[in-house]
């Protein structure tokens, strides 16, 4: 990532959570703020690297599942730096044609993504923030690009654990819902610290400093995130019991309690 084509305002000394994100999934688009927040954080969850590569391919069989069930519009809010096997790539592998639109709040994760993603006729980058979905759902440029008459997958992938509790994010989930089509669909992955909730507080003031503040919420927390949709199999669950393809990357993730649930329903 080159610092000069990341455009005014740009501060390589703020940690940015998208950045960190990569860091922890092995990318090399961060700088050494970054870096050093997420050794900080890993000092505290050395698991993490671990849960997120579980996001991923969380992202890789939700995507493959929705393409099954007609889904031929996917909404990515909170669509994170451009990385392995993005969105728009599962959805055209499993449902050629299918339309992808991208949207974070992060100018620098938007010049990425414009430069990297934009280049399919498929997808629309949009700048637009998860505590105004209204503004999300009416922007031009998702309207043009999706017909949300229709059926749309929205995807709500790692990004509510960075709304507090005070942005009401339950009230934001349901206003998506109810603005999308029957036969829509929601996925919700987020963190959980049941395990070892005391750690969590550590965490959440390395966010403080970073682009993003990280909330830690533990499964009963979260559960209610999904009210109201109609929950496909097997419900909310740890990212590697959905519909699992594979075995889990890695067998120490079974020892730790709910560490990043997941699930998808269906808008009725
Ligand atoms: C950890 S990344 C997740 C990337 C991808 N969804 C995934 O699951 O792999 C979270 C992204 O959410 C974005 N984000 C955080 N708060 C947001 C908000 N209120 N509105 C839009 N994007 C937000 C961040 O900029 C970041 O790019």
């Amino acid at each position: 990532m080159d610092p000069a084509a990341m455009g005014p305002g740009f501060d390589p000394n703020v940690p940015n959570a998208a950045r960190m994100y990569d860091y922890f999934l092995g990318g090399k688009d961060n700088f050494p703020a970054d870096r050093a927040a997420a050794e900080q954080v890993l000092r505290h969850v050395p698991e993490i690297p671990l849960g997120i590569r579980e996001n991923r391919e969380f992202l890789v069989r939700a995507v493959r599942f929705l393409a099954g069930q007609g889904i031929r519009q996917f909404l990515d809010i909170g669509a994170g730096l451009p990385t392995q096997r993005n969105v728009h790539q599962v959805a055209a592998e499993h449902a050629p044609g299918a339309r992808t639109v991208y949207v974070d709040n992060d100018p620098q994760v938007l010049a990425h993504a414009r430069a990297l993603l934009q280049d399919s006729p498929q997808v629309r980058v949009v700048e637009g923030d998860l505590r105004r979905p209204e503004e999300i759902l009416t922007h031009p440029e998702v309207r043009s690009h999706l017909d949300l008459d229709r059926p749309v997958a929205v995807l709500l992938l790692a990004i509510v654990h960075f709304l507090p509790d005070s942005d009401e994010p339950r009230r934001l989930i349901k206003e998506i819902r109810e603005a999308l089509a029957p036969g829509s669909y929601v996925a919700i992955s987020h963190v959980a610290v049941d395990e070892r909730p005391e750690r969590a507080p550590a965490v959440e003031q390395i966010y403080q400093g970073a682009s993003a503040q990280f909330v830690a919420r533990q499964s009963d927390e979260i559960t209610p995130f999904f009210e109201g949709l109609d929950l496909v199999e097997p419900g909310v669950v740890n990212l590697h019991q959905w519909r699992p393809e594979h075995e889990v990357f890695d067998p120490r993730l079974l020892a730790v309690k709910n560490y990043f649930l997941c699930g998808v329903g269906r808008v009725s």
